[in-house]
């Protein structure tokens, strides 16, 4: 259980920041990777936690996956179809989205597999993506929600179908912007007998649209609405090449520190800015944040750029509706924003985080309250009052969330003496290397094992 002893920042921080591959992007390139033909070759894979179960997923499933260099990755594509009935459970680690995604191509195999997942992903809603599964005629079990009737948690037993029947057409009505059980519901799409139509409440992160369609796959999308009607497809993907992005939800907590800290500057390069994500960046606009965006093209159809951001005064403003899907993981960062920003900030329709690698509403209003900022907890979001001077320092505990340890960790850096972040080694799960360029940029970052 390691804990960070965060010092206060004695001085600005500056400098260039490397950023971790893109974690949706790289379960989208892995996972594909092994359903084409030939070998996938992904660069720039910065081996997270989260990415290296989906990995080791499919290498449980008879996919070789190779590393010929450090994150230069072949994956050896098995084809729709030739997946392997795996011998033991599929351990999920901590990722929701690995066990989500993988729902929707199981549900379409003839053999059985049983998905698990850590104690925190094990207490995470799965019902969400076994109802349109089993709609289409999928068999996926769960172990039944201990107060919740109807819901359904890991460990999740899928398939086979049964007699060698195949999926059936979906038209879903999505009562959640989620890309895991769009992504889940398009996956199984691949196999499906019809046509499969999603529409959500907004548009949630369309990484698995992207790389479909660029694979040749008759994707359609119209706002919230996606579409694939394999009638007239071979239903064949050739292998591809991929630079994966930097990941603009692990970029997120250094540029917010430098908008805290002041006299702060600091760039991250080929961070994805695909517009489905970056609801952060327009919240930190509207609040008054410095903040750049240079545009650098794309990388594999995904929009990338660098971002510079610097520090300056913040105000309040209402976070909600849309922007809240587009900046689903980045909340607990906004937060900090907002606990330094003028006013309250009220953010709403964000009930969704509740079902995060923590509750992040209530998690995150704990960390908030600890650091001696006022808040209060709404069923859909919270309001936090904004603080001018150092906050308290504080010490606080993860609850095994990377998200809640990295914001934590930033809101230290503004306190008026050394913080206490328990439970933090789940940083791993998306930003392994998370302190070293903290720590270069001029943070003072004790780890305690
Ligand atoms: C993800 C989708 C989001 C996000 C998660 C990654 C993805 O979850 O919170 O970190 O890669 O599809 P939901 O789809 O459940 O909102």
């Amino acid at each position: 259980m390691t804990t960070l002893v965060v010092h206060p920042a004695t001085g600005p921080l500056s400098g260039n920041v490397p950023v971790p591959s893109d974690k949706s992007i790289g379960h989208r390139a892995l996972l594909l990777g092994a359903l084409c033909e030939g070998d996938t070759h992904i660069t720039g894979f910065s081996h997270g936690e989260d990415n290296v179960s989906t990995a080791n997923v499919l290498r449980a499933m008879g996919v070789e996956i190779e590393e010929p260099a450090p994150g230069e990755l072949v994956v050896h594509g098995k084809g729709l179809r030739q997946l392997k009935a795996p011998h033991g459970d599929l351990d999920c680690g901590n990722s929701g989205t690995t066990m989500r995604l993988l729902c929707g191509v199981l549900s379409a195999q003839p053999f059985r597999a049983t998905l698990v997942g850590d104690e925190t992903l094990s207490r995470r809603p799965m019902m969400r993506v076994a109802s349109p599964l089993r709609a289409r005629g999928a068999v996926i079990e769960g172990r039944p929600h201990p107060t919740r009737q109807g819901e359904i948690l890991a460990p999740l037993v899928v398939g086979p179908l049964p007699n060698g029947r195949t999926l059936a057409a979906l038209e879903y009505e999505s009562p959640v912007a989620s890309a895991q059980v769009k992504s889940a519901i398009l996956l199984s799409g691949l196999y499906a007998e019809g046509a499969t139509r999603v529409r959500e409440p907004s548009v949630s992160r369309d990484h698995t649209e992207r790389m479909l369609s660029a694979l040749g796959c008759p994707v359609k999308t119209a706002g919230p609405l996606v579409e694939i009607d394999p009638a007239r497809w071979d239903r064949r993907m050739a292998a591809f090449e991929l630079t994966i992005p930097g990941d603009l939800s692990a970029a997120a907590f250094l540029l917010v520190a430098a908008q805290l800290v002041e006299g702060s500057r600091v760039t991250a390069r080929g961070v994805g800015v695909n517009p489905t994500r970056t609801g952060l960046l327009e919240i930190a606009r509207d609040m008054g944040a410095g903040l750049a965006v240079e545009p650098q093209g794309e990388r594999g159809g995904e929009p990338v750029a660098d971002l510079h951001a610097w520090s300056s005064p913040l105000h309040a403003v209402p976070v909600g509706g849309e922007t809240v899907p587009r900046a689903i993981d980045e909340i607990p960062i906004a937060c900090a924003l907002a606990a330094r920003a003028l006013g309250t900030t009220r953010i709403r329709d964000a009930d969704e985080l509740r079902h995060k690698e923590s509750d992040r509403i209530a998690t995150m209003a704990g960390v908030l309250r600890a650091f001696g900022v006022m808040c209060e907890e709404k069923p859909d979001g919270l309001d936090v009052e904004g603080r001018a001077g150092q906050l308290d320092a504080a010490d606080v505990d993860s609850r095994g969330d990377h998200r809640i340890a990295m914001t934590a960790t930033v809101l230290a850096l503004v306190a008026r003496g050394p913080s206490r972040v328990r439970d933090a080694a789940c940083i791993a799960t998306s930003y392994p290397k998370f302190v070293a360029p903290l720590r270069a940029l001029g943070a003072r970052v004790d780890v305690e094992p």
